[in-house]
């Protein structure tokens, strides 16, 4: 059996983070995915925070694995034409430009589907119809304007935004699943159609619970949030939940043995209702089970400060492997706080290929994190990303069937720049 998305041609136009992000799963399952970047240049991203002088930077790397690299100017008249041969012989186009940037390139949604039909074009923009549907946005701005910033902290400190990339990154695997469906709706109805996601939505779908909480702050105060039980009042909006667990469980991040030198020595602790008796016993606090103030989910939520520095008092005398190793077995949910270091170490995320080590010709050997969703009919494997234009001749001759002449005329006329070929291949 192929790869799922096997003979599927995507026409990356994307760039940075959001857009290849997305392309980069459609190439794990299997898409031919081409990724056309601007000659002489290519995505920014190729030399942004290098840290191999004159090798392509992780933040590339990591990003765009599995893809064929052209380079072609589509500013130029002869560009345009090769531009409008690929989208012709494409099932997907993927962009992430800002706002109007395809459209003076000169290839509007409709100028697309003059070209070609059946053809699904996936953008990803800030944000969507509206005041500021024109602005450029990056990650950060996206976790400001989606709720995210608002929502995460410290309710006595200022906004903060989180290290998971959920502009970027979340905006990616919201466009690819858009693409997925549109290409499924594709094989009933033949036709194509504009997949949309705005980076502000995207980020707003994965704050839902706290649009949630916002509506139950106008029936009371949110008594599973830390000021509740600290005795702050609330205010009009949601505020941040410091480490508070965003569901029916309370939970925080508990002081584990070495957290004086040790940044880390965190373990994230839930006081699960069910298995409330477990963690009195092992906590060495029996007396908490039958005592009426502590013996029911509700009785608890205005000691939860109380409970919690309790408990801590317990796994301040533990290592956080070692509160796991106790924990597990009596079904009580919690999770170290494990470190970057940790992780990349961590030898069951190399065997289910989350963890990768890949070769690359120029920069050597590095950590990749591999496919998370893993199909069983279609394993991914992870191959490293192309140099700049690594594949134009290539391309030109495979997927637009252009002999030699031709291609060295569209190299006289500006529309490409030579491969830069790696020597050591
Ligand atoms: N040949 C010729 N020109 C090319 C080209 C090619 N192959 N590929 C790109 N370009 C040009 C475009 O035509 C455009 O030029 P123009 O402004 O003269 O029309 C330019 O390169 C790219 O513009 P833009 O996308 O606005 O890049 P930027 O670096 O100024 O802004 C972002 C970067 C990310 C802020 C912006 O692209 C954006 O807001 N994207 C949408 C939201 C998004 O995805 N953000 C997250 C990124 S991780």
């Amino acid at each position: 059996m192929g790869k799922a998305l096997e003979g599927v041609r995507i026409l990356d136009l994307s760039h940075v983070q959001a857009g290849p992000t997305c392309t980069q799963l459609l190439a794990w399952f299997g898409a031919d995915v081409i990724k056309v970047e601007k000659p002489g240049e290519g995505d920014i991203t190729r030399g942004q925070l290098r840290d191999v002088p004159g090798a392509d930077s992780l933040y590339f790397t990591m990003l765009n694995h599995n893809k064929r690299s052209i380079t072609l100017d589509a500013k130029n008249p002869k560009g345009k034409e090769v531009l409008t041969a690929l989208i012709k012989s494409s099932d997907v186009l993927v962009e992430n430009f800002g706002p109007g940037v395809l459209d003076r390139m000169g290839f509007s949604w409709e100028k697309i589907q003059a070209i070609n039909p059946a053809i699904i074009v996936a953008s990803i923009k800030g944000f969507g119809p509206g005041p500021y549907e024109d602005c450029k946005v990056y990650e950060n701005v996206a976790q400001c304007t989606g709720g995210a910033a608002s929502t995460t902290g410290f309710d006595d400190g200022p906004p903060l935004v989180t290290g998971a990339q959920i502009g970027d990154s979340g905006s990616g695997l919201h466009l690819a699943l858009g693409i997925v469906t549109a290409l499924y709706q594709r094989t009933v109805t033949g036709k194509g159609q504009k997949v949309s996601v705005a980076m502000q939505d995207g980020v707003l779908n994965l704050c839902r619970v706290k649009l949630r909480d916002q509506q139950r702050l106008g029936k009371g105060a949110l008594k599973e949030y830390p000021q509740f039980a600290e005795g702050r009042p609330f205010g009009e909006a949601v505020p941040r939940a410091g480490n508070a667990s965003g569901g029916g469980q309370p939970g925080w991040i508990l002081k584990c043995k070495g957290y004086e030198t040790d940044p880390n020595a965190y373990i994230y602790f839930i006081t699960q209702a069910p298995v409330w008796d477990k963690i009195c016993k092992v906590i060495g606090k029996p007396e908490w089970i039958e005592d009426p103030g502590f013996a029911t989910a509700e009785a608890r939520l205005d000691k939860l400060r109380m409970i919690f520095d309790t408990i801590e008092a317990w796994t301040k005398t533990k290592t956080k492997f070692e509160v796991m190793d106790i924990c597990n077995p009596l079904n009580i949910p919690c999770g170290p706080i494990l470190s970057m270091k940790e992780l990349a170490d961590e030898p069951s995320l190399r065997a289910t290929g989350t963890v990768v080590e890949v070769d690359h010709p120029t920069r050597g050997k590095y950590l990749t994190v591999g496919n998370p969703i893993k199909l069983s009919e279609s394993p991914t494997e992870v191959a490293r990303s192309p140099l700049l234009g690594e594949h134009t001749d290539e391309i030109l001759a495979e997927v637009l069937g252009l002999d030699d002449n031709a291609i060295s005329e569209l190299r006289e006329a500006g529309a490409l720049e030579p491969p830069r070929r790696q020597a050591a291949e």
